[in-house]
């Protein structure tokens, strides 16, 4: 089974319109590369999302909203909706992210109304996992990723509606990754989750490494077996750090 690799941008809470500048560098670096073989997705904040995914001059570049919540519509001061993403231009939405889970406290179950809501929607939900140094330390990570797992997924489970990112929360801004074997070793178990849930249809799903992706490490993470693409923080900022990555690991330059 070929799967279309991903180069997923997460900008936080970074970026005001000036910053679109940025988008418009990749998309011509993109347009540049002639042979690169990755769908590019930049997930900006919510104040720039319909600005950067109404822009006609970003055509190498879909777009995603970096939350929502399971609810349509209500009382839920500063959040936003599947609806208001998808309206917004977005066509993924980043959930469960470690950050959200620790500051947010965002449960499993909440993430699991997420992606119901954003699928719902017609968004392709990106969710996160990713164990705690603690838990890596005391050997238990593909345990507690596989329940983390479990638990956060819909209950609609089909290859191009679902995107899962692999993030150990340890190595999320932090410059440290984990061994290429125990990547392997995870997204395996990963698969292997998702298959005891949805059959054969699983081995479409693209799961993706997030923590620390750089270009000079890209090549390496990438190309781990079973690594479908990366989810981009602090390296997404800057056209020619997230140009580097995509180089790096999806062109035979
Ligand atoms: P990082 O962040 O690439 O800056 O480590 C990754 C993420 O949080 O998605």
């Amino acid at each position: 089974m070929t799967r279309t690799p991903i180069a997923a941008g997460n900008w936080k809470m970074h970026g005001i319109s000036t910053d679109l500048e940025q988008v418009q560098a990749m998309n011509n670096g993109l347009t540049d590369m002639s042979d690169y073989a990755c769908d590019v997705i930049i997930c900006p904040p919510a104040t720039l999302l319909h600005r950067a995914a109404s822009n006609p001059a970003f055509d190498r570049i879909a777009f995603g909203g970096q939350s929502c919540r399971g609810e349509q519509n209500g009382a839920f001061t500063g959040d936003q909706s599947a609806d208001m993403v998808k309206d917004a231009g977005g066509e993924y939405v980043i959930i469960g992210h470690s950050e959200r889970r620790a500051g947010w406290l965002e449960t499993s179950a909440f993430v699991k109304q997420q992606a119901v809501a954003a699928q719902k929607a017609g968004l392709v939900p990106i969710i996160c996992v990713g164990e705690p140094e603690e838990v890596r330390d005391a050997g238990e990570a593909e345990a507690y990723i596989v329940e983390q797992l479990e638990m956060s997924l819909p209950d609609s489970l089909s290859a191009d509606s679902l995107i899962i990112a692999y993030e150990p929360v340890w190595a999320i801004g932090t410059g440290r990754t984990p061994t290429a074997e125990d990547v392997a070793a995870m997204h395996t178990a990963i698969r292997a989750s998702l298959t005891g849930q949805m059959g054969v249809a699983a081995d479409g799903v693209r799961i993706l490494y997030g923590g620390s992706v750089k270009p000079a490490n890209a090549a390496e993470l990438m190309g781990v077996d079973g690594v479908d693409g990366a989810l981009v923080g602090g390296a997404s900022l800057k056209s020619e750090d997230f140009l580097g990555i995509i180089r790096a690991a999806y062109t035979s330059a």
